[in-house]
């Protein structure tokens, strides 16, 4: 029987093409529908392996999980963005390969990044989804989050609500 070790930790400069193999599976596997095309491929272009290699050298927290050695996921964490919502910590990004989807990986990296967050000394935890986005809104209302907040993305013209999540 084969093993599959599951492992959590921050990206290193090595994992900048495998993170954007990963966002552009499943930003087109997600949005593909929801956001309009040209401003789709237009995100998914713009972030290349250049431009992951040099958000993991920035500032950026961005942690990836592995499977049996394969890249499966990613997340981009730090500072709450939104002023008017006083939880300190926010996930910016959760995203998963879509044939690593759906078997608890998500669950996994959500559950690391929030002792991240918290480990820093940010309290408290606001993650945004777009409103058709069903998937994500059932992950986080799973993971206890609760929806407190609305906003609008304007992509190519077409403005989309999204809702954000807290977790105290
Ligand atoms: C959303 C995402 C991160 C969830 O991770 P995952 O590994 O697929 O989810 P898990 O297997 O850990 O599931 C955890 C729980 O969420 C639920 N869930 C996950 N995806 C779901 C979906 N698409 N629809 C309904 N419920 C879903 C699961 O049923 C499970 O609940 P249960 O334990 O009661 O069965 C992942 O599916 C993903 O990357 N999706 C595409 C990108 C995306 O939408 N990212 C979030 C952007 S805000």
């Amino acid at each position: 029987m084969n093993t599959l070790t599951i492992d959590i930790r921050k990206a290193e400069a090595g994992d900048a093409a495998a993170i954007a193999e990963v966002h552009e599976a499943a930003w087109l596997g997600a949005y593909s529908g929801i956001i309009p095309h040209r401003a789709l491929t237009g995100m998914v272009n713009r972030r290349g392996p250049d431009w992951w290699a040099g958000a993991i050298r920035r500032a950026a927290t961005v942690l990836v999980i592995e499977i049996g050695g394969k890249l499966a996921g990613y997340a981009t964490i730090g500072r709450n963005r939104a002023r008017e919502l006083s939880q300190q910590g926010e996930i910016y990004e959760l995203y998963l390969r879509p044939e690593y989807q759906g078997i608890g990986l998500g669950r996994r990296l959500f559950a690391a990044a929030r002792e991240k967050l918290s480990g820093s000394g940010l309290k408290g935890l606001v993650v945004w989804a777009l409103e058709e986005n069903r998937g994500a809104l059932a992950f986080y209302e799973g993971a206890g989050g609760r929806d407190i907040a609305e906003g609008v993305e304007v992509f190519d013209h077409k403005a989309l609500r999204k809702i954000a999540f807290i977790w105290d």
